[in-house]
């Protein structure tokens, strides 16, 4: 495997590529400055990094991708955390931006991400042939749009006079959490033109792990305490959002959990078995696992959000 990008170079790219510069009005400068550099663990990120140079992508392309999914990434967290949505004081340890700018502020730098995401990607893909650009863009719009991550927080937004109960935790759990990791896991992994078996595993994986990241954060919103998690809990219940252990109880979402997992093993083994390049998507394994673990593990997790 080629040398991976180290966390601290991930982070300098996402300081580096910040979408402002000195002349920007001064407050939405510094609250897009202030959100690029409190960053989480990265785990999307330094997963496309992975997979970008595993399909030998050049170091510049599997920065920009990387940065890119994480922008998407930060951006759903700042809309997430806003009074309209889930109303949230903490985020990364540290206050949410709109408690520090305001409302208007935040959207607008979570706009900015967004649009330098978008250039990003298609600077990181201009030298792909149109097959695997197109296959990029359409996996960009299933994932970003109304049919993922849009589409999973409105339904998370309506879930409870929905009352769609554990069936419908598990949708939007896919539509607004796996889809950033199928974006994570497919989206580098369509530079190397993937076999349709290949794809039909990377999808799975993707779905398994965000199915089980899902429920580790749904257990941590109940159990975790914002020293522990660095970010705003006990919200689920208050606000009526979609949450595995209250759907099912404690002992089935248990085992709910270790399901998702498994087949998210089966997925990974599959993928290898194809071949051995496919080894840099074992740590996605271990996504969101110590949440459940002890409460060391939540503490070390939290920033992952
Ligand atoms: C948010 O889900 C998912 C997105 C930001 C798209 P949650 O509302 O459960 O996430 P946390 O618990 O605030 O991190
Ligand atoms: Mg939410
Ligand atoms: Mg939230
Ligand atoms: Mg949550």
């Amino acid at each position: 495997m080629r040398n991976p990008l180290s966390t601290a170079a991930l982070q300098a790219a996402l300081r580096a590529e910040v979408p402002t510069q000195a002349s920007v009005q001064p407050q939405l400068d510094a609250a897009i400055r202030r959100s690029a550099s409190a960053t989480g663990q990265l785990l999307r990120g330094r997963l496309v990094a992975a997979g970008a140079l595993s399909q030998g992508a050049t170091r510049a392309t599997a920065r920009r991708l990387a940065v890119a999914v994480e922008y998407f990434h930060l951006a759903s967290l700042l809309l997430d955390d806003l009074p309209c949505m889930d109303n949230a004081v903490y985020r990364r340890g540290r206050p949410c931006l709109h408690h520090e700018f305001g409302e208007a502020t935040t959207l607008l730098s979570a706009l900015a991400f967004i649009n330098r995401a978008y250039t990003l990607t298609a600077e990181a893909l201009a030298a792909y042939p149109l097959p695997v650009r197109r296959a990029a863009w359409a996996c960009l719009e299933s994932v970003l749009g109304p049919m993922g991550v849009v589409g999973g927080q409105a339904r998370d937004l309506h879930y409870a006079a929905a009352k769609g109960g554990a069936r419908a935790v598990g949708r939007i759990a896919l539509e607004k959490t796996g889809a950033l990791f199928r974006l994570a896991i497919v989206l580098p992994a369509l530079l190397g033109r993937p076999s349709r078996r290949e794809r039909r595993l990377l999808n799975a994986l993707s779905t398994y792990v965000g199915l089980a990241y899902q429920a580790a954060d749904d257990l941590q919103d109940l159990v975790g305490e914002v020293a522990g998690t660095g970010k705003t809990t006990r919200r689920d219940e208050e606000l009526g959002r979609p949450n595995l252990q209250l759907a099912l109880g404690p002992e089935a979402a248990g085992a709910r959990l270790a399901r998702y997992r498994r087949l998210a093993a089966d997925a990974y083994a599959g993928l290898v078995a194809e071949g051995r390049h496919w080894t840099y998507l074992e740590p996605v394994l271990r996504a969101g696992r110590p949440a459940v673990r002890n409460g060391r593990d939540v503490r070390r997790l939290n920033t992952a959000a």
